[in-house]
């Protein structure tokens, strides 16, 4: 059943302008009013709890996404503040994607989650929403799909795991994820060091705990105001987790209550803001695709040079996993996201409002720096720049991400021969035979893993090192790609090369053996190689036969923008900016 008119009064599809879009369901005089009142009541609900805004609670708990598998009870402490705000809380469903299961890539699934949640936001009598995120792509859809809805809306993030502990050392998923599956390649851990690692990494529920794709965009949905201060990092067994939940369900209705609505919140010095808290993290390069696709939906193009520019003038300050020591557990005891953003406070934008209906200056009133070895102070940074350098130069004319923080130091300048992978079957196939081609001064370059090509860049951007090269002790090289990498990995890698391969990007003309120069501090990255070849080359390229011949897939790859566009389907940006990011 289906109300073909949202509101039979004005015979619109918009709810009258004096009402609340719920009360506008819940007192509508015709027969549609009789139906919501009645189907409601049916729940449980009485004419009292009706008459209240309605709150939904974007419940994004799936067994098959471990980050998620504690928010049915994070819900019902979100309902109980919602409850004692005087608000009806009402618990939905989304797609939920979780980065261990999803074949071929979970970024191939964020853009229809972020549909499933916008059109979810849109089509039912909600006032507010509370979105419950967590793993790496759920949060950056629903920030988007809140940017597009613009229903008032707070992020609740599900929280990083506790740190793994082997031998009295921290462990970081998925940092030493990597580490450990490399080292037992290289015959250095046993398959029994190895279970005994894979019992002891993740103790916990929550999401990964070291700086990756999670952390940052939990960080982020902080930094731009749509996650009430402190929740970014709080542990997700933590009881504090509990009580931010609580904290969350009163606030959106105070939210609905003075009519604060996402656009009020996300404006362009918001998502500055957010930059500046990432390049300052050592950020996940995954956040600039998210940062970028979620300004598209608020109308506002945000080139790759705003990035590089920000992190060129952003210190470093954060000592966290993958480029420094620590993890989100002593991040959360060093007073978190609101301890470094008060460190950062003359840099950033201080009158931007928030969640909390106050502003960023206002919050930061009380935040102070627990730990001088978590976080540093803005004159003493661990490096003076940001983490993410954009790359230019004949390779990646769109642009290409290197998060410099993560590189060994002799690789940032370097200069080396290509060993070129057509695809990242081809990748597998060859990269351990012995017979291949390489040292450790080699360029490794794989093509076809980009937004069409792979298709939706998956995180393979860390090729491995080959293992004969892994014997003699090697473990940083140069790496070329236009796939990502998760926001857990470290090494001397260049990815989202735009545009990608399969649309015939010059990275589709690399060749073995051409030289590749890569100049982190010039922020260059040049195929060596003169133009008359490149162009003979272009004349004999032919574009790779499309993944897909049907379904989503196909809308997908027809759709999907390049990496330095954000990734998202053109459709889904407002029209007057689309063909134009
Ligand atoms: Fe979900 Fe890492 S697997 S955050
Ligand atoms: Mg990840």
């Amino acid at each position: 059943m289906s109300d073909p008119k949202q509101n039979s009064s004005n015979g619109t599809n918009e709810p009258e302008a004096a009402k609340r879009k719920g009360e506008a369901y819940f007192t509508d005089q015709g027969m549609w009013g009789f139906v919501h009142r009645s189907f409601t009541k049916s729940m449980g609900f009485t004419e009292e709890d009706i008459a209240k805004p309605v709150i939904g609670i974007c419940n994004t708990f799936s067994e098959l996404n471990k980050c998620h598998s504690h928010f049915n009870e994070l819900v019902d402490y979100v309902k109980r503040g919602v409850w004692q705000a005087g608000g009806l809380p009402m618990e939905f469903p989304t797609i939920s994607i979780g980065e261990p299961y999803v074949k071929p890539t979970t970024m191939l699934l964020r853009n229809l989650m972020a549909m499933d949640t916008e059109e979810m936001l849109k089509a039912h009598p909600l006032d507010g929403v509370v979105l419950i995120g967590g793993c790496d792509k759920t949060v950056p859809a629903q920030l988007m799909a809140a940017a597009s809805a613009n229903v008032p809306a707070i992020v609740l993030t599900g929280g990083p795991m506790l740190n793994g502990r082997l031998n009295g050392r921290s462990l970081g998923a998925c940092t030493d994820c990597y580490q450990f599956t490399l080292e037992h390649k290289a015959g250095n851990i046993t398959d029994e060091e190895l279970s005994t690692a894979e019992n002891a990494i993740c103790r916990s529920d929550g999401h990964c705990m070291v700086m990756g794709t999670a952390s940052t965009m939990a960080s982020i949905a902080e930094a731009i105001g749509m996650a009430l201060p402190g929740c970014a990092a709080i542990p997700a067994p933590d009881s504090r987790r509990r009580h931010i939940a609580e904290r969350t369900g009163k606030q959106i209705v105070s939210l609905v209550q003075n009519n604060i609505r996402p656009r009020d919140i996300m404006t362009e010095q918001a998502l500055e803001n957010a930059i500046r808290v990432t390049m300052a993290s050592g950020g996940s390069t995954n956040a600039i695709i998210h940062l970028v696709a979620i300004a598209g939906r608020l109308g506002m193009k945000l080139p790759l040079e705003k990035f590089d520019e920000i992190s060129a003038e952003t210190p470093f300050i954060l000592n966290l996993r993958p480029s420094g020591k620590y993890q989100m557990e002593e991040y959360f005891e060093a007073g978190g996201v609101p301890a470094l953003m008060k460190e950062l406070e003359s840099m950033l934008h201080g009158d931007c409002l928030t969640v909390t209906g106050k502003t960023v200056t206002e919050n930061l009133v009380g935040a102070r720096v627990l730990d001088r070895d978590v976080i540093y102070p803005v004159d003493q940074p661990l490096d003076r720049q940001g983490g993410i350098a954009v790359l230019r130069g004949n390779l990646s004319p769109n642009g290409a991400l290197i998060k410099q923080t993560a590189v060994s130091p002799h690789l940032k300048k370097h200069r080396g021969k290509a060993v070129v992978f057509e695809s990242p079957a081809d990748l597998e196939r060859r990269i351990d035979d012995p017979e291949l081609d390489v040292d450790e001064t080699s360029v490794l370059v794989l093509k076809n893993a980009g937004p069409k090509g792979a298709p939706a860049m998956p995180e393979i951007g860390q090729l491995p090192i080959p293992k004969k090269l892994l014997r003699q002790g090697v473990r940083d090289m140069v790496r070329i790609s236009d796939a990502r990498i998760s926001g857990t990995s470290y090494g001397a890698l260049i990815v989202h090369v735009a545009p990608e391969a399969a649309i015939g990007g010059p990275l589709a003309l690399v060749q073995s053996g051409d030289e590749i120069e890569l100049d982190i501090a010039e922020r260059r990255l040049n195929l060596l190689v003169d133009d008359a070849e490149l162009a003979r080359r272009r004349e004999s390229w032919q574009a790779p036969a499309p993944f897909y011949d049907r379904g989503y897939g196909l809308l997908y790859i027809d759709r999907v923008l390049q990496a330095d566009q954000g990734c998202d389907f053109d459709f889904l940006l407002p029209k007057e900016l689309r063909g134009q990011v």
